[in-house]
């Protein structure tokens, strides 16, 4: 077993019968939906799921998990899904699936939520290793770049793919990848809020209750 294998094992711990869980985007979230697609029929669960991508949404049918549309609830349970940097701080950037909109909703109005990952994923500073990603509306991107340039070393609009356009998220919108000197993440995350035209960025602050974090066979708990 790998060691994203392990995390998303060890996260099925959390799973209690009659929840509403979150499924996250990403390798380490697929695995965590195979567990618990494996799990729920075994023990013949009542667990409802909703999910963080359409990605993700797809995963779960097909593998018969009993789905509800995001558009249904308030609020969920647990919220388990990958991310792309945490510091031990429980600071996570998260977005290189495009759809930061959801999985804030879902980190937000989770009751918990776990970030999964391997050890890769562990950083001193939050930017350390990915660029920032920031949706916006398409008809604001180049005032929203540059407005972002401002206060940021580096904003590009993330490509597709396959490379020959724009990424686009589930709603409709573009993404920037920007990077940033800064000191204060919080003052950094609410001034990147407050440009007009930016919908939602990947830093997630005092939303994370548990990162488990695989290495090298022990699982590290940081909460
Ligand atoms: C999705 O937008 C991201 O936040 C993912 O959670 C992240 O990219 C993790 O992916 P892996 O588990 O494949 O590393």
């Amino acid at each position: 077993m790998n060691e994203k294998e392990q995390v998303a094992k060890e996260a099925i711990n959390y799973i209690k019968d009659g929840m509403i869980i979150g499924l996250g985007t990403g390798s380490t979230a697929n695995l965590f939906i195979d567990f618990l697609s494996a799990k729920v029929k075994q023990e013949s669960l009542n667990i409802k799921v909703v999910a963080s991508s359409t990605v993700s949404q797809i995963r779960a049918i097909n593998s018969g998990l009993s789905y509800i549309s995001l558009d249904q609830i308030e609020s969920i349970d647990l919220y388990i899904d990958g991310a792309d940097e945490v510091t031990k701080e429980l600071e996570v950037l998260k977005g290189r699936g495009y759809d930061l909109v959801r999985e804030k909703l879902l980190a937000k109005t989770s009751k918990q939520f776990i970030v999964i990952g391997d050890k890769s994923k562990m950083v001193a500073k939050i930017g350390e290793k990915f660029p920032i990603p920031i949706e916006i509306t398409p008809i604001a991107w180049k005032i929203a770049k540059k407005l972002i340039t401002e206060i940021s070393q580096k904003c590009d609009l993330r490509p597709n793919a396959a490379g020959d356009a724009y990424a686009i998220t589930s709603y409709g919108n573009y993404v920037l990848d920007c990077e940033f000197k800064y000191d204060d993440l919080s003052k950094l995350a609410s001034e990147i809020s407050q440009i007009p035209g930016v919908i939602e960025h990947g830093i997630f602050l005092d939303m994370t209750h548990l990162a488990l974090i695989a290495d090298q066979g022990n699982i590290m708990k940081y909460s």
